[in-house]
């Protein structure tokens, strides 16, 4: 399991700035609700993504979707954190849909959520998505 004390605090830091600069490239005409999400994977990398609306609503992927997808085209596998950000006063919460897309590529990493006024919460996979099913149950 990945527990926080693998990842510095400078690299936190950099994580929750990536994620709050994603969200200023959200297209959001219908909720007006910007989210960036920045996602460390175990090769080092930080690769983000911004929520993407549509016209035809359910088409709308979420921050954390778009993260993780354009990370699996890169190639990379095994997440070893998320941070969420919003420019709003509530924190943010990944949507259910995003729990499990964020699981299929990590049994429990560190998932850290930022407010607008840039205060923390940092919480894990497992806490928000307990008795999860994933890909080893395939075999
Ligand atoms: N949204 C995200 O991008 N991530 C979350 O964690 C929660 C919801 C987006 C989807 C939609 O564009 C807007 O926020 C309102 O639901």
């Amino acid at each position: 399991m990945d527990s926080p004390e693998q990842i510095s605090p400078e690299l936190i830091e950099e994580l929750i700035r990536r994620a709050q600069k994603a969200y200023q490239s959200a297209y959001v005409p219908y909720s007006n609700y910007p989210v960036g999400a920045a996602t460390l994977w175990e090769s080092g990398r930080i690769i983000a993504g911004c929520n993407v609306e549509n016209a035809s609503y359910g088409l709308t992927i979420c921050a954390e979707r778009n993260a993780v997808f354009h990370s699996a085209y890169h190639g990379e596998r095994r997440l070893k954190a998320v941070a969420v950000a919003v420019p709003t006063d509530a924190f943010p919460s990944p949507c259910g849909a995003c729990r499990q897309v964020l699981r299929e590529f990590s049994q429990d990493c560190l998932v850290i959520l930022v407010n607008g006024k840039g205060q923390t919460k940092m919480t894990r996979l497992s806490v928000l998505l307990p008795d999860s099913f994933g890909p080893e149950f395939l075999g």
